[in-house]
């Protein structure tokens, strides 16, 4: 076969030669460049290191040092040109240092791989996104926590299996979410912790021959200690796998709330109005608001949890050490690191904008028997029925209410005592949803005076935790 017919065969835009080929699935610069700053962090740890110890001569490290600063603002000011010839970001920096400080530039490169270099840069990476998601975390908490306080009393149906199940507060409800985000928030930061060891100086995967102080580069990048074995340093990206599990449960958690608002907004609940800030209207039926934004969070888990997948699939089956199948593990973080941040954000703001119209919120409250529960509770607590029988009487005295089209607490007495004649009036007061919430005063229960009290321990905590304290 001449070169010819081999080139028909393969068609298309990989007509190419082979050489291209290789360059367009090698190149990994059209995504890595977002790892410039981490780039250049990690070299100038690592090359004020090698000035230090004397590996090479302190002359030669200021100048590589100072060319590294000038990259960084070209990079930052975007002069900087990347070239997928170049592969990757850290032949694209350092051919760049070259251009600019000449020789010296080639010892940057003394006791260092890629290997080390790209854990490295990833590591920092990813510690960064989840410092940001963690404040993002914060944000969202605050904005959850402040609408909570606001709506300590408003009542509105509680649900499940999305049917009218028993009458909870507004903020309870809100609250359930700033719970769910506190532990998401804990394992970023428990991540985090496991995470924030260094890989620099693993070298190719054996360690190096120099004495470099893998100590003092640690310490300059933020890193509690070097790690302890150079294969695994250079040979695992689980960091990246907890980060990315982490985001995906945050995900759901998003999803969720995202999906209350969309149910929340129809006109058939009117639960809550949005303003046209995070709402859209339609091109062709004028009297549409739709919920856009949080039908976007409810649809960013979908990237988050590929991502994860995505990763794992890479790593599964990986023999040690590096293998260039690790350069995958980029692309999918990276975007679902940002589609988080951008979901947390744009959650943030719908929780501050969103107004509860406490009208239909009161009016769902109380329909659909929402108090039986309170009714069966006072046979209980006031005549010493059983529950499993205080049950069989409340259901008969709902069926006689849906008989007669009537909520529980417009029931006659006497249609009461039929079914149960020790009943007296004093039932009434647990029929309304207000008394129904107002007597939940359990240990995380929905009255009002518990929602008003955690809200307000949880405005003392985020303020700690924004503070790092
Ligand atoms: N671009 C590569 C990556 O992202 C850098 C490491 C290359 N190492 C190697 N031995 N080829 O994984």
């Amino acid at each position: 076969m001449t070169d010819k017919s081999a080139n028909a065969m393969w068609g298309g835009r990989f007509a190419a030669s082979p050489a291209e080929i290789m360059e367009e699935i090698n190149a990994s610069i059209t995504f890595d460049k977002a790892l410039a700053p981490q780039d250049i962090r990690g070299s100038k740890a690592h090359a004020a290191m090698l000035g230090e110890t004397g590996i090479i001569a302190k002359g030669d490290a200021r100048e590589i040092l100072r060319g590294l600063d000038q990259i960084a603002s070209e990079i930052a000011d975007g002069s900087f040109t990347f070239s997928r010839a170049l592969e990757d970001v850290h032949m694209n920096v350092e051919s760049r240092l070259k251009d600019l400080i000449g020789a010296a530039a080639g010892r940057l490169h003394t006791a260092r791989s890629r290997n080390d270099q790209v854990a490295t840069d990833f590591r920092l990476f990813v510690r960064d996104a989840t410092d940001g998601i963690i404040a993002g975390i914060g944000a969202l908490q605050a904005a959850l926590v402040a609408k909570a306080e606001a709506h300590a009393t408003t009542v509105m149906p509680g649900f499940t299996h999305l049917q009218p199940a028993q009458p909870v507060t507004f903020g309870h409800h809100l609250l359930a979410y700033v719970e769910m985000l506190g532990r998401d928030r804990g394992r970023f930061v428990d991540a985090r912790r496991r995470l924030n060891e260094c890989p620099l100086g693993s070298a190719a995967l054996a360690g190096t021959s120099f004495p470099i102080d893998r100590a003092k580069t640690a310490e300059v990048l933020g890193f509690d200690r070097p790690m302890a074995n150079s294969i695994d340093g250079v040979a695992d990206r689980d960091f990246a796998l907890e980060v990315l599990a982490a985001a995906s449960i945050a995900a759901v958690h998003l999803s969720r709330l995202a999906e209350e608002i969309v149910i929340w907004m129809t006109p058939q609940f009117g639960f809550i109005r949005l303003s046209d800030r995070f709402t859209t209207g339609s091109s062709i039926m004028p009297q549409k608001r739709n919920p856009d934004a949080a039908e976007l969070v409810r649809a960013k888990v979908g990237r988050i949890a590929a991502a994860f997948h995505n990763l794992l699939i890479v790593m599964k089956g990986l023999p040690l050490a590096y293998s260039k199948d690790m350069q995958e593990d980029k692309e999918a973080t990276f975007d679902a690191v940002a589609s988080l941040r951008l979901a947390l954000a744009a959650m943030a703001g719908m929780i501050a904008d969103l107004e509860p119209v406490r009208d239909a919120m009161r009016a769902a409250a109380g329909r659909g028997y929402s108090t039986a529960t309170d009714l069966a509770d006072w046979l209980v607590r006031e005549l010493k029925m059983p529950f499993r029988e205080a049950h069989h009487v409340t259901g008969a005295i709902v069926k006689a209410a849906e008989d007669r089209g009537l909520e529980l607490e417009n029931v006659p007495i006497e249609v009461m005592q039929e079914v149960e004649p020790r009943i007296t009036s004093g039932i009434y007061s647990v029929l309304s949803v207000e008394n129904s919430v107002k007597s939940r005063k359990s240990y995380g229960g929905t009255s009002p005076q518990n929602v008003a009290k955690m809200a307000r321990a949880w405005a003392r905590r985020l303020e700690k935790e924004a503070a790092g304290r």
